[in-house]
């Protein structure tokens, strides 16, 4: 298993340029099943999960074809399969949402229940109820679900969320732009991710209002077309190097990123004492010298703190004055950075969902092991700003999620490079 060593406490100056967001491109492709028609996904990001899910999308008779210049193409001319076997989908939830898609165009499918990370129970019972509404006719045995239409395809209906959950809102969305009639998701997912799939899907000839508020209205199409897309910038990545420069101190631009995708993060880095603005073609991110404030922050579904940044900001937390309290109200086990951070020197105390974090002046390197795809960034963050080496192990989490985080880096002035092999 390759590792990645930083030599921590060089400036980071320069320019990052910003990929295309992972969560929007998963679904994105997930979407490229409702047409018989090619859709090209420009901006796309290289990594594990998109191969993954490219892997499943190729099984169901989808011609995947990938380009150096960071364009996909999928041709689902014939869907030959309806089935998502456990081995290509525990890897990757995101590809869960196959199930829909099939659903409305073959009017049948079988799915394996998702794997993923290990920050919590996730399960799926929402991305059910959505496609029960619609119709569907749904068995849970031996792990798979298996899904069965009605005889006339899905059918548009008002599907209530009791949590804003931003796969069942998307997932409801991809089976709806292919049923008869009007689809009216009430409590619907606000994030980024979602205005960008309703732009794809509007694009491929749906018609979708509301997007990016919590009701959205689809109108299903009894056919869909083909389409070029561009993945929307991924404000996750945005996030996580906005906080490597502040950990490490310095002054880039992030280019392609967008400023309202992070608002809430801004106003928090900003209450730290970090420069966040506006440029053109991005947000440029500056820290001077001095110790940070501390700032309290709980996660909340978008447009509040985004919860996959909240491991990247206690990384940040941990080396500025006083004390900051992090309350995780999204997942129940994501503080598995808290202990790696510590092996660094920081201070952090963790109560249920809930965890203290005293600054200290500075950490130190030291080898550290990645536990999922934002906590592994976490470390990368600490790495960049502590005293001497950090070792990360067990890279292979941050490839899940992270296009070329070394070169973007170090383009910037870090010290830091992927050694193959393991430890
Ligand atoms: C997506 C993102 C993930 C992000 C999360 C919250 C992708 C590929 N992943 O995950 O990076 O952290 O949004 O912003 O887009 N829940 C249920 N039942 C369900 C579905 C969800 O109880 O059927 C619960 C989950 O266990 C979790 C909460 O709802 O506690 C939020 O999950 P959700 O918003 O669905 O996140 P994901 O779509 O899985």
């Amino acid at each position: 298993m390759d590792r990645i060593v930083i030599q921590g406490g060089a400036r980071l100056e320069g320019r990052i340029d910003i990929s295309g967001a992972k969560n929007s491109a998963l679904k994105l492709m997930a979407a490229a099943l409702l047409t018989d028609e090619p859709v090209i996904l420009t901006r796309m990001p290289r990594l594990a999960d998109s191969r993954f899910l490219g892997h499943l999308l190729a099984k169901l008779g989808v011609e995947v074809s990938e380009r150096d210049d960071a364009q996909l193409s999928l041709h689902a001319a014939t869907i030959t399969d309806t089935f998502a076997p456990y081995d290509l989908v525990r890897k990757m939830r995101a590809s869960f949402n196959v199930l829909g898609p099939l659903l409305a165009r073959e009017g049948h499918a079988r799915v394996s229940l998702p794997g993923g990370c290990a920050i919590g129970a996730r399960p799926v019972d929402l991305h059910l109820k959505a496609l029960k509404a619609l119709g569907a006719e749904i068995e849970i045995a031996e792990g798979y679900v298996s899904a069965k239409a009605p005889k006339g395809g899905l059918v548009g209906a008002e599907i209530d969320l009791p949590f804003a959950s931003v796969g069942a809102t998307e997932h409801a969305m991809l089976a709806a732009a292919l049923a008869r009639g009007e689809t009216v998701i009430e409590n619907a997912a606000r994030e980024p991710e979602i205005g960008d799939l309703a732009d794809c899907l509007t694009a491929m000839g749906a018609t979708i209002e509301g997007a990016g508020s919590s009701t959205i209205r689809i109108q299903g199409q009894p056919r869909l077309t083909g389409v070029t897309h561009k993945v929307v910038a991924d404000r996750i990545e945005t996030a996580t190097y906005a906080l490597a420069v502040a950990a490490a101190g310095g002054d880039a631009v992030l280019d392609g990123a967008v400023l309202a995708h992070n608002k809430a993060l801004w106003s928090s880095m900003h209450e730290a004492g970090v420069t966040v603005e506006a440029v053109e073609g991005g947000v440029r991110i500056a820290r001077n010298g001095s110790r940070l404030n501390s700032v309290d922050i709980e996660t909340q579904p978008f447009p509040g703190f985004p919860t996959d940044a909240q491991a990247q900001f206690m990384a940040l937390m941990s080396m500025a004055t006083g004390s900051s309290v992090i309350r995780e109200t999204i997942f129940e086990n994501r503080f598995m950075h808290a202990p790696e951070l510590a092996r660094l020197g920081a201070d952090i105390t963790v109560h249920g969902n809930e965890a203290v974090v005293r600054g200290v002046e500075r950490l130190r390197g030291a080898p550290v092991m990645a536990t999922d795809l934002r906590a592994s960034v976490s470390l990368v963050i600490a790495g960049l700003a502590a005293e001497g080496e950090t070792v990360v192990n067990r890279v292979y989490h941050l490839d899940r999620g992270f296009e070329r985080l070394e070169a973007k880096l170090s383009g910037c002035g870090a010290k830091i490079e992927r050694l193959p092999g393991s430890a």
